[in-house]
């Protein structure tokens, strides 16, 4: 049972004849932070006080005297100004905690309100291997998509691969004009990346080329604004002077920052002009981001040869793809790339068109909203459609395919004004009551504090950064496996596939236990620590549970089944039953504002809850056998909130490390 929600619904029924709304005070219900004042904390007596005007000690009585709680808490306290403290009964704690026993849920009951979600995750941009940038919506996306699903959500994850821009141009392009044909038949996906490498650094030198006099002229006028700040004068006052200080720092900056984009773009283009073979393609192509655009419009009218090599080169692209999903264990119900959409753009904009909701300025097609000064644009002037075009053609398709209740999108934070533009025109359009949310999350940093990069500077790949998490994991494996006081348990087979285990988690849990709207610096050595808040932690606390098994020779579903029963006689054994008892909670919360850290946080403090008890309590040694058994069931009952915790999270657990 959900202890906090069934206390909500006890105080609501007290508030209810109080209170219009009691759903706001509701929330202010709360598991109390500090112990010794109760498990949970009531703040609902302050606010309604002042609405009242009326001392919240004296509201909290009257709440108190209607509450009815009597079987599951001890007599409730009203502390300081008006804090009503509960805490639950032993006797109540310990049926709860003793159901989990034989319960494969672990007290989650699954929602009274099932709704249809489609989540829009992952969606890489396939002619380019998958790269650090896409751990994040990948592991977030599945991780939302398995809790949905374990509460009882209907779920469809949908992966929106990018197999339509210019990406595609990009490598068209590269295969007509620089293609190694031995390598392409050999290595199709390394020559594809290596195509789309070359292009790339192409457009990039004639982009930098061409940016350069405009880069030069902006730090002759930073300098030149700098030489005519007028020199600081005694007779300013104060404030003036601050001012005037303030304003050459941030000239000052400005030119710095102008001449670092000036040194990097001079790198780049020093880099091309160094190397004999690339300067001659980069002379020989002076036009290609042009020509590149115009191979990706050949494509999308329908030319025959493009079309064909589009054809011939996704497969690789996907398989690519494919084996990075295999090694994160994830899945997706479908996988309509961008191209699924495309015969459809018309349609749409004929669509928008016809309804008022677009219109004609300059020549493209635009949706203009309330919120933004500029528009939407559906249909460039050129005729082409764009990215935005296919997002709505997405919501029109899902709508009428799924009727969903919520759409999510778990997409870069850059990518917030798209998704406030398009959920805006969207609504207008097809679905006024359609609950769409951009899931959004920042960057992940280098010990910089920058993007994270290679240390030559370029974008670090996915799978290089998944074998050294591997690696890394063989290292820590090992080394804990030869310092066991009765020497090393693990065979060579076993420490690899552990270390497969462990280094695919270290991954996921660290990019899962940051908040997702913050950044976060990548660190190996962070994410695989054995003590703190990592994967390894919390697998390493499953494992300890299997190997008390293996010594006390328990025989665990005998033990399950027996009479054998949790007693709460030690405060730490209390501690961490009431800790199980709250993963309920912990996957609510998940889902309040779609925030997996709400589930790490969770495991981890039941991790530390579970150490306090194994400090406190012998298990195998208890005094007696009730007791024994008592601790053995406790441990259980973790090992499993554990397990089952980091299934929903995609990371898998190990019997031994
Ligand atoms: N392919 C896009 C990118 O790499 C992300 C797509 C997100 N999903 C969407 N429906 N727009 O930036």
């Amino acid at each position: 049972m959900n202890s906090l929600g069934e206390l909500r619904q006890r105080f609501r029924e007290a508030l209810d004849p109080l209170v219009d709304d009691p759903a706001r005070l509701l929330e202010m219900i709360l598991p109390a932070q500090d112990s010794r004042f109760g498990d949970y904390q009531a703040n609902c007596a302050m606010p309604l006080g002042k609405e009242r005007g009326c001392p919240p000690r004296e509201v909290a009585s009257e709440i108190v005297e209607r509450l009815q709680v009597e079987d599951l808490c001890e007599p409730v306290e009203i502390a300081g100004p008006g804090f009503i403290n509960l805490r639950l009964r032993q006797d109540w704690l310990a049926e709860q905690v003793n159901q989990l026993v034989h319960d494969p849920r672990l007290g989650v009951d699954g929602t009274d309100h099932p709704t249809m979600v489609v989540i829009d995750y992952s969606s890489p941009n396939v002619a380019k291997p998958m790269h650090v940038g896409h751990i994040r919506s990948t592991v977030i996306g599945d991780a939302l998509a398995r809790t949905l699903r374990f509460l009882g959500h209907q779920v469809i994850a949908d992966n929106h691969l990018g197999d339509w821009g210019t990406q595609f141009g990009m490598i068209i392009y590269g295969y007509k004009h620089f293609v190694d044909a031995d390598r392409y038949t050999q290595d199709t996906i390394s020559e594809l990346s290596r195509l789309y490498r070359l292009v790339n650094d192409l457009i990039d030198y004639h982009q930098a080329v061409a940016d350069l006099p405009g880069l030069e002229e902006e730090i002759r006028d930073r300098e030149q604004q700098l030489t005519q700040q007028p020199a600081g004068q005694a007779d300013r006052d104060e404030e003036e002077q601050k001012e005037q200080a303030s304003q050459l720092r941030r000239l000052q900056a400005q030119l710095d920052d102008a001449q670092g984009r000036l040194a990097q773009q001079r790198k780049k283009i020093a880099a091309v002009d160094e190397d004999e073979v690339l300067a001659a393609r980069a002379a020989a192509h002076p036009g290609i981001a042009e020509a590149v655009l115009q191979e990706t419009a050949r494509l999308h009218e329908g030319d025959a040869e493009n079309q064909q090599l589009w054809e011939q080169f996704l497969p690789a692209c996907r398989a690519e793809i494919e084996k990075i999903y295999r090694r994160l264990d994830i899945r997706f119900d479908v996988e309509h790339g961008e191209s699924f959409y495309h015969s459809q753009l018309g349609q749409v904009v004929e669509d928008l068109l016809e309804n008022g909701l677009a219109r004609i300025s300059e020549e493209a097609v635009c949706v203009f909203g309330d919120k933004y000064d500029t528009p939407m644009i559906i249909r460039k002037k050129d005729g082409a459609f764009l990215y935005a075009t296919t997002d709505l053609a997405t919501i029109q398709y899902r709508v009428a395919t799924w009727q969903p209740d919520v759409l999510l999108y778990v997409v870069d934070h850059r990518q917030g004004e798209h998704f406030e533009k398009l959920f805006d025109a969207a609504r207008r359009w097809k679905c006024p009551d359609l609950d769409m949310r951009h899931i959004s999350f920042g960057t992940v940093l280098g010990d910089d504090g920058r993007p994270f990069k290679t240390r030559s500077g370029e974008v670090v790949n996915l799978e290089s950064l998944l074998d050294g998490a591997v690696a890394r994991a063989q290292e820590v494996v090992t080394e804990s496996d030869e310092s066991k006081p009765g020497g090393a348990e693990l065979g060579e087979q076993e420490r690899v596939h552990i270390a497969n285990v462990v280094g695919h988690a270290a991954i996921k849990y660290a990019d899962l236990s940051h908040n997702r709207t913050s950044d976060y610096v990548f660190s190996y050595d962070k994410m695989m620590a054995l003590e703190g808040n990592t994967a390894t932690y919390m697998q390493y606390s499953y494992a300890r549970v299997q190997s008390i098994f293996r010594r006390g020779e328990v025989d665990v579903d005998g033990l399950r089944s027996s009479f054998a029963t949790i007693l709460l006689q030690h405060p730490a054994e209390r501690h961490l039953a009431l800790g199980l008892l709250q993963f309920c909670e912990a996957l609510d919360q998940v889902l309040e504002d779609y925030r997996p850290n709400q589930l790490t946080s969770y495991l981890f403090d039941v991790a530390k809850r579970f150490s306090t008890f194994f400090q406190e309590c012998p298990v195998l040694r208890a005094d007696d056998d009730a007791v024994r058994q008592s601790r053995l069931l406790l441990c259980d009952v973790t090992a499993r909130v554990i397990r089952q915790g980091l299934e929903l999270l995609g990371i898998g657990v190990v019997d031994r490390m």
